[in-house]
């Protein structure tokens, strides 16, 4: 797959799936735009990123529950690269909690995991109608079914929702020519299930548990997350849109 003169947008690159993806995108030549909150995760992928192929890539601190940072990440592509060919709207929280906890986890997960989707994609879409270009949303196994042992449902809702939110919106650009899907991963080795607050121990024992419950026996790793979002956007996909792609060693077959 070769990206060259593509300019491709990754939330959630300063950790995990987002940061393997940018780097891995950065390796096939991309112009790649880093957006995250967390600045030494952000230098680190970029370092990487432009040691791939002397392509320095442009970093976007922003917090994506702030509307002005969220429209921050389309002007200063514009302004750099001046134009958008890919978006991965990857950057997501595990938010824990039970319906009898109130609302605000509920707000909480929306604000971080599915409103910035939606509005960065709205605000690229002029865009990505010059260029022909599409969406990977990275959504979970957990909008499928809940994540049995852990109370996990306002994340749950909120990657429900996105999966939708692929859908719907795939139909509605296809006429522009615009293609958006889904990556759907299962248990991945990344800082998320620490972010989601657990201890390093507890998370550790998670992965290890998921390792014999999973058919496959393995967690999978943020570089097999990333080589299906590359497939996905680059020309060899041209026929796919609106498509939900599960990577997840058997995950949702137990
Ligand atoms: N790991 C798994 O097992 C798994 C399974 C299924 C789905 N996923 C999904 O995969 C995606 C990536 O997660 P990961 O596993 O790579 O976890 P991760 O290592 O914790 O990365 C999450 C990324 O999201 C960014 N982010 C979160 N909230 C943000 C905000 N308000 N503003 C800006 N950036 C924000 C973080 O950036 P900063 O820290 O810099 O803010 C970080 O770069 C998520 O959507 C997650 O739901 C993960």
């Amino acid at each position: 797959m070769d990206f060259t003169d593509k300019v491709v947008i990754v939330t959630g690159a300063s950790s995990g799936i987002g940061a393997a993806t940018a780097v891995l995108y950065a390796k096939q030549s991309a112009k790649v735009v880093i957006v995250g909150r967390n600045e030494t995760g952000l230098n680190k992928v970029a370092q990487q990123c432009e040691a791939a192929k002397g392509l320095k890539p442009l970093i976007v601190k922003a917090d994506l529950t702030s509307d002005e940072d969220v429209k921050k990440i389309a002007t200063r592509t514009i302004e750099i690269f001046g134009k958008i060919d890919v978006l991965v709207n990857n950057a997501g929280v595990g938010f824990r909690g039970s319906v009898r906890d109130g609302v605000e986890l509920f707000d909480q997960a929306m604000a971080s995991n599915l409103r910035p989707a939606y509005l960065l994609t709205g605000l690229i879409t002029q865009h990505l109608m010059k260029t022909k270009g599409n969406i990977v949303n990275v959504s979970s196994v957990a909008a499928f079914r809940p994540i049995k042992d852990l109370d996990f449902t306002p994340y749950c809702i909120s990657k429900a929702g996105l999966d939708m939110f692929t859908k719907c919106v795939a139909l509605e650009l296809a006429r522009d020519g615009i293609r958006v899907n889904s990556v759907n991963p299962g248990g991945t080795k990344t800082p998320f299930v620490e972010a989601a607050g657990f201890t390093k121990q507890q998370a550790e024992e998670v992965f290890e548990n998921r390792k014999t419950i999973y058919p496959l026996g393995k967690v999978c790793t943020t570089e097999e997350v990333a080589e299906l979002i590359l497939y996905l956007s680059s020309e060899k996909a041209r026929s796919i849109t609106g498509g939900i792609f599960v990577i997840d060693n058997g995950e949702i077959l137990t």
